[in-house]
């Protein structure tokens, strides 16, 4: 989807903004003026209220040159927010993505550059596909809508505040490619390959591969891979633009690309979706595109552990005991629960290796999410209030919501191990989630840390949130980018 800003409408089809109870905003009143009250008209003839995210599409309006009207609703106009914006012109797109329409001329009802870019933020994500594997869709199943042109009374501010979304849009459609990609293509050295294309961004990338891991001590993670005839990559990525000296944010990804279960081999029925357990890696990477595409003036190193958990004759078995890079040694009871193992080397390694402020990592690690969440929250555990407030603000802000849950040392207790230092497992099935958040905890080694469970809402075909696409979202993206840009940056 091609983006531009204009003052004046060049498209074969106009948007414009209707408010609630089917008030019309400057731009459509002078369009249903110059057809003849068309549009008003139209909305009597329809259930069309004006409330946020309606479309209504007039086809061949009279009185007018272009062979569209979209009317979008933004509801009540003192609750118009950026979202608001981004939710309501992701339906306009969606609506008319396939439907002849090349460009859409969609008019902002917004003084501000800020609003009229977080429109063309949900015009972007509305926008995406992921195609590459049809090779026989037929030309009227392809989007015929390339460009979204917004036309804003200041298009130069609006130009100017889309320099720092642009890149967002673009680290959330990266993290979405990767979740969607079939495991037989994005195995950890592809995957550490692709990230590392990103150096031309700016990014410096480096990439572990599995003998300097084991001479690291990664016993943990490891341990997962050698079931696997694909080597275990470790890559970290650092954004360096803050001053120097400023210790580096961390944000650490499980990056599973794919998770049979191992020898405790999960059921058939919905395994394939396991191609997507390396969710945390790609909003991690997506994450980093974004803050070196905007330039944000912060430090950050990136590290993402990329592994697949298969059963082969080498693969580890339930009751095997590990040593970690931390010297913990961990019982294995369940080789299912191998995220856990993995982020345990990951995070050791990230705060030995480069004391951060603080570090936030991203799973998708727990079915249990799903119970507790379903797909509309990601669970969030920490060890610090001040960060675990501010990442629930940035989910509010950014529309990737987070819900807390405790971590505590009555917990902690339950992965105590008869036999070694812990388990990868709680007490039975309750509190599942929790379980595995105390078992990363064991390898913070007391940094200020946040840990967020996204198995719910990195994949999620079902959604009806016009910005998202069936299965990978891109979670974790405009969150984590949200956090940054509002507390450690200036
Ligand atoms: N990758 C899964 C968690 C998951 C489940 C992600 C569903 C997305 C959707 C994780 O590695 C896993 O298998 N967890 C187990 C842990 C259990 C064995 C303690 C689970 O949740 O069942
Ligand atoms: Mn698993
Ligand atoms: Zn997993």
């Amino acid at each position: 989807m091609h983006i531009k800003f204009a003052s004046k409408p060049s498209g074969d089809a106009l948007g414009v903004a209707v408010y609630e109870k089917a008030a019309l905003s400057p731009s459509a009143k002078a369009l249903d003026d110059a057809s003849g009250g068309t549009l008003t008209r139209a909305i009597k003839a329809s259930r069309f209220t004006g409330d946020a995210g309606q479309v209504l599409e007039i086809a061949a309006p009279s009185g007018l040159k272009a062979a569209r009207v979209v009317l979008y609703g933004l509801g009540a106009k003192k609750q118009v927010t950026g979202n608001v914006y981004e939710k309501a012109v992701a339906a306009a797109v969606k609506h008319l993505l396939l439907g002849g329409t090349q460009t859409l001329s969609l008019h902002i009802d917004a003084e501000d550059g800020e609003l009229s870019s977080r429109a063309a933020l949900g015009a972007s994500l509305a926008a995406y596909r992921f195609d590459q594997y049809r090779s026989r869709l037929k030309a009227d199943r392809k989007p015929s809508l390339g460009t979204v042109e917004i036309v804003a009374a200041d298009d130069k501010a609006a130009k100017k505040a889309w320099k720092s979304w642009e890149p967002v849009a673009e680290g959330v459609k990266l993290a979405r490619d990767f979740v969607m990609e079939p495991a037989n293509i994005l195995y950890p050295e592809e995957y550490a390959k692709r990230i590392s294309k990103l150096e031309k961004e700016g990014l410096e990338i480096e990439v572990l591969g599995e003998a300097q891991m084991k001479k690291l001590g990664m016993g943990s993670l490891l341990g997962v891979s050698q079931g696997s005839v694909r080597e275990a990559k470790l890559v970290i990525m650092r954004w360096n633009g803050g001053k120097e000296g400023d210790k580096p944010l961390a944000f650490v990804g499980k990056g599973v690309t794919f998770d049979t279960g191992g020898i405790s081999l999960k059921p058939g029925p919905g395994m394939e979706e396991m191609k997507g357990d390396m969710g945390g890696s790609a909003a991690v990477v997506g994450l980093m595109r974004a803050l070196a595409g905007r330039k944000a003036k912060v430090n950050v190193v990136g590290v993402v552990a990329l592994v697949e958990n298969m059963p082969d004759g080498n693969a580890q078995r339930p009751g095997d005991i590990v040593t970690s890079m931390s010297g913990q040694t961990i019982e294995i009871l369940n080789t299912d629960a191998e995220g856990r193992l993995v982020l345990a080397d990951a995070l050791w390694y990230t705060q030995e290796k480069y004391d951060p402020a603080f570090i936030v990592d991203l799973a998708t690690l727990t079915g249990a999410i799903l119970i507790a969440l379903g797909h509309e929250h990601a669970g969030i555990f920490s060890n610090d209030d001040k960060l675990a407030d501010r990442m629930f603000a940035a989910g509010k802000a950014s529309d990737e919501g987070v819900w807390r849950l405790p971590v505590g040392p009555e917990y902690d207790r339950q992965i105590d191990s008869d036999i070694a230092d812990m388990k990868n497992l709680g007490q039975g099935r309750n509190a599942g989630s929790i379980a595995a958040a105390v078992f990363l905890q064991r390898f913070v080694n007391g940094k200020p840390w946040v840990h967020i469970d996204i198995a719910g809402t990195a994949m999620h075909s079902g959604s009806k949130d016009p910005r998202q696409p069936a299965f990978g979202t891109g979670y974790g993206v405009r969150l984590l980018d949200r956090f940054v840009r509002d507390y450690y940056e200036n």
